[in-house]
C-alpha cells in the first residue's frame, strides 16, 4: 500500500495554517502547537476567547459537565436534526461534542452498491459526513468560547453491523465467497487509510475537529465475553485478528493526538466486561497497535445497577487511559404504556442522577479517567427507541419510550435536573401493594438494591396486621448485615410520626453463604382493603446502609419520605 500516511496531515497540522483553530481540549490535550511560523502567510491571528460563562449558560449540560468533571457533553446528531431548527438549538446550547448517528458508519461511507476505483478498491463516499461537519464548523466560527466549540466523535470503523455484506465477498459480490482474510486485511487497510486521509489528509478542513474514533465497535457477545460470531468480520478471520489490525490500521493512519476507542453495549454486565478487557490486552500487546479508550455505550434501563457500572468502569480504567460513556439512554420501566408519566420521568430521573453521582464521584474520588458522557440522541421523539429493532440494547417495540432528557416537545425532563440541578428534584415517594392472605407465593414482589446485595420483597397482610418475606441475595456474610422494616399505619408523613419497626440480622434466620431469608411480621390492627401503609426497608450489608425509599435513611425520625404500600 503506497499513498497514504500521516505526512500530508502532520504537514497541515504543523504549517500553522490552522494553528489558530488550535483548540483541542481534554482528549485532545495533548496538542498545544507551539511550532512558529515560518513564512509570513502563515501568520495567523490568534483567535481571541471573549466570552465567558454567563447565568443562561450555567444551566447547560456543557457547563455543568465541565465544572464536574471535566467532561465533554455529548449527543448523537443525524443528518436530519440539521433541518429542524429548535433541535438544533437545543443541540448548540447544551453540548460540545457530537457523534453522527449513521453518517460516519461503513455503509454510508461505501454505500448500498459498490462503486470501486481503480486501485480495486471502494471510493467512498463522504458527502454527508462533510456537510454536517461543515454546519458544525459554522457553528464553532461564531462561538466566544472555547469550551462551547463542538467537537466530533468519529463512529466507527470496523463493525458488523451497517457494513455492506459485498465488502467481505470476492468481486465485492455479495453471493461470492468470502474473501480470504489476508485479502480483508488489505481492504481493512485501505478504508481506514482512505477514511483518515480524508479527514486528517492536506485538503481537509475539519480534521481539528474529530479528535476521536470508535475503531472497532460491538466485537465481544453478551454470552459468554468471547467474539460474537454473527459478524463478517468473525466469519472471515475467525478470530480476533481483525480487531487488533484495526487498532495498528488506526494508529498508522489517524494522527497521535486522535484518541482510539474499542466500544461496546452491555458494557456493565461483570462476563462481557472480563471479555471485553481480555480483548484490549490482546490489542495491547501488538506494538503497532494503539488503543486510548473504551466506549461504555450506556444504553440502560430502569434496573441499571450503579455497583455493576462502577466495577466496569474500575475494570475498563485497568486497562485504557480513558472512557467515555457513548451512547446513553434509558429503556422505560418494563411494562410502562404512558400512564403515570410523571411517575415515570421522576424515576428516570433518579436513575440518571444515580448514574451521575456515581461518574462524579468515580472521577473526582477515585481519579477515574471518564471524560465525556455522550447522550444518544436529543430529544424523546427522535430516539432511535421508538421503532423495534433487533440491534443491541434496543426497544422491543411494546413499550412506549421515553428514554432522554427533553421531551418531544423539546422541554426539559425532570431527567434534565438530575444532572443541571439535582436538588430540584422532589423526593420520589414509591407505591407497592401488599395482597390479602398468608401466602407468601402470591405477593406482588417488588426488588431492591444497596451496592451488590439484592432484595426481593414480598409483602402480605391479613387482619392481624403486615408480614413481609425478604429474600436476601448477599454473598459476602457478616455480622452486621441485616434488615430493618419501617411502618408508618398512618401514613402520616410527618417527623415524629408513630412508627412501628423490626430488625432481623442475618445471624438469626435460614442463611447459606450467597443468600439469606427473613420474614418479618409486624402486627396492626384494623387493616382493611385499599388503606395505604407508610412503608419503609433499610438493607445493611457490609457497613453499608441502603433503603427502598428514603436513601437519606431518616426512617427513624421522620416518616415523611417512607414509600407507599397500598393493601389489596
Ligand atoms: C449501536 C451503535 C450505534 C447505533 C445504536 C442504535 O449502539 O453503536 O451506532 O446504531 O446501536 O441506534
Amino acid at each position: 500500500m503506497t499513498g497514504y500516511g500521516k505526512k500530508s496531515y502532520i504537514h497541515k497540522i504543523l504549517s500553522g495554517v490552522i494553528l489558530g483553530s488550535m483548540f483541542f481540549m481534554m482528549g485532545c490535550s495533548s496538542v498545544q502547537e507551539t511550532t512558529l511560523p515560518n513564512t509570513e502567510t502563515d501568520i495567523q491571528e490568534e483567535t481571541v476567547w471573549n466570552g465567558v460563562w454567563t447565568e443562561e449558560d450555567k444551566e447547560t449540560l456543557r457547563y455543568v459537565f465541565e465544572q464536574d468533571f471535566d467532561g465533554y457533553a455529548g449527543v448523537c446528531l443525524p443528518e436530519a436534526a440539521f433541518s429542524d431548527e429548535q433541535r438544533m438549538e437545543l443541540a448548540y446550547r447544551h453540548f460540545n461534542y457530537v457523534t453522527m448517528e449513521n453518517e460516519m458508519k461503513p455503509e454510508t461511507f461505501l454505500g448500498h452498491s459498490p462503486k470501486i476505483g481503480e486501485d480495486g478498491y471502494p471510493v467512498l463516499d463522504f458527502s454527508k459526513a462533510d456537510s454536517m461537519l461543515e454546519k458544525l464548523a459554522q457553528y464553532n466560527e461564531s462561538c466566544d468560547m472555547e469550551e462551547k466549540q463542538i467537537r466530533v466523535r468519529g463512529h466507527v470503523l470496523v463493525w458488523h453491523s451497517q457494513t455492506p455484506e459485498w465488502f467481505f465477498h470476492e468481486n465485492y459480490d455479495p453471493s461470492a465467497p468470502y474473501v480470504t482474510s489476508s485479502v480483508m486485511l488489505e481492504r481493512m487497510e485501505n478504508y481506514i487509510a482512505q477514511v483518515m486521509e480524508h479527514f486528517y489528509g492536506e485538503d481537509s478542513k475539519y480534521g481539528d475537529m474529530i479528535c476521536a474514533w470508535d475503531v472497532v465497535n460491538e466485537a465481544v457477545n453478551d454470552t459468554d465475553g468471547m467474539l460474537r460470531a454473527d459478524s463478517s468480520w468473525f466469519r472471515v478471520f475467525k478470530n480476533e485478528r481483525f480487531v487488533v489490525k484495526a487498532f495498528v490500521y488506526a494508529n498508522r493512519y489517524a494522527p497521535d493526538e486522535v484518541k482510539l476507542f474499542y466500544n461496546d453495549y452491555n458494557d456493565t454486565n461483570p462476563t462481557k466486561a472480563g471479555g471485553i478487557c481480555r480483548l484490549i490486552d490482546k490489542i495491547k500487546k501488538d506494538p503497532d497497535a494503539r488503543i486510548d479508550g473504551m466506549g461504555m455505550q450506556g444504553h440502560h434501563d430502569m434496573n441499571f445497577s450503579v455497583y455493576d457500572f462502577e466495577e466496569a468502569v474500575r475494570k475498563y480504567a485497568s486497562v485504557v487511559d480513558e472512557i467515555q460513556i457513548t451512547e446513553l439512554d434509558l429503556k422505560s420501566s418494563e411494562g410502562y404504556r404512558g400512564e403515570n408519566q410523571d411517575e415515570e420521568y421522576l424515576k428516570q430521573a433518579y436513575v440518571y442522577k444515580a448514574l451521575y453521582d456515581s461518574v462524579k464521584k468515580l472521577v473526582k474520588e477515585e481519579h477515574l479517567p471518564i471524560t465525556g458522557i455522550t447522550f444518544w440522541g436529543t430529544d424523546d421523539g427522535n430516539s432511535w427507541l421508538q421503532s423495534a429493532n433487533s440491534v443491541g440494547g434496543s426497544a422491543d417495540g411494546k413499550r412506549q419510550q421515553c428514554p432522554l432528557l427533553f421531551d418531544a416537545s423539546y422541554g426539559e425532563k425532570p431527567a434534565f435536573d438530575a444532572f443541571v440541578r439535582p436538588q430540584s428534584l422532589p423526593v420520589r415517594i414509591q407505591t407497592a401493594t401488599a395482597v390479602f392472605g398468608t401466602d407468601f407465593s402470591s405477593a406482588k414482589a417488588f426488588d431492591m438494591q444497596v451496592e451488590k446485595t439484592k432484595v426481593q420483597v414480598q409483602p402480605v397482610w391479613n387482619e392481624e396486621g403486615l408480614s413481609v418475606r425478604l429474600l436476601v441475595v448477599d454473598n459476602s456474610e457478616s455480622d452486621a448485615d441485616q434488615i430493618t422494616i419501617y411502618v408508618d399505619p398512618q401514613d402520616s408523613r410527618k417527623a415524629g410520626a408513630q412508627i412501628l419497626t423490626a430488625t432481623v440480622k442475618r445471624s438469626e434466620v435460614k442463611s447459606k453463604p450467597t443468600r439469606y431469608e427473613a420474614v418479618i411480621q409486624i402486627p396492626i390492627e384494623q387493616l382493611q382493603a385499599s388503606r395505604t401503609l407508610g412503608f419503609d426497608v433499610c438493607v445493611t450489608d457490609n457497613g453499608v446502609t441502603g433503603a427502598w425509599n428514603d436513601a437519606e435513611l431518616m426512617q427513624e425520625k421522620t416518616s415523611e419520605n417512607y414509600g407507599k404500600l397500598i393493601l389489596e
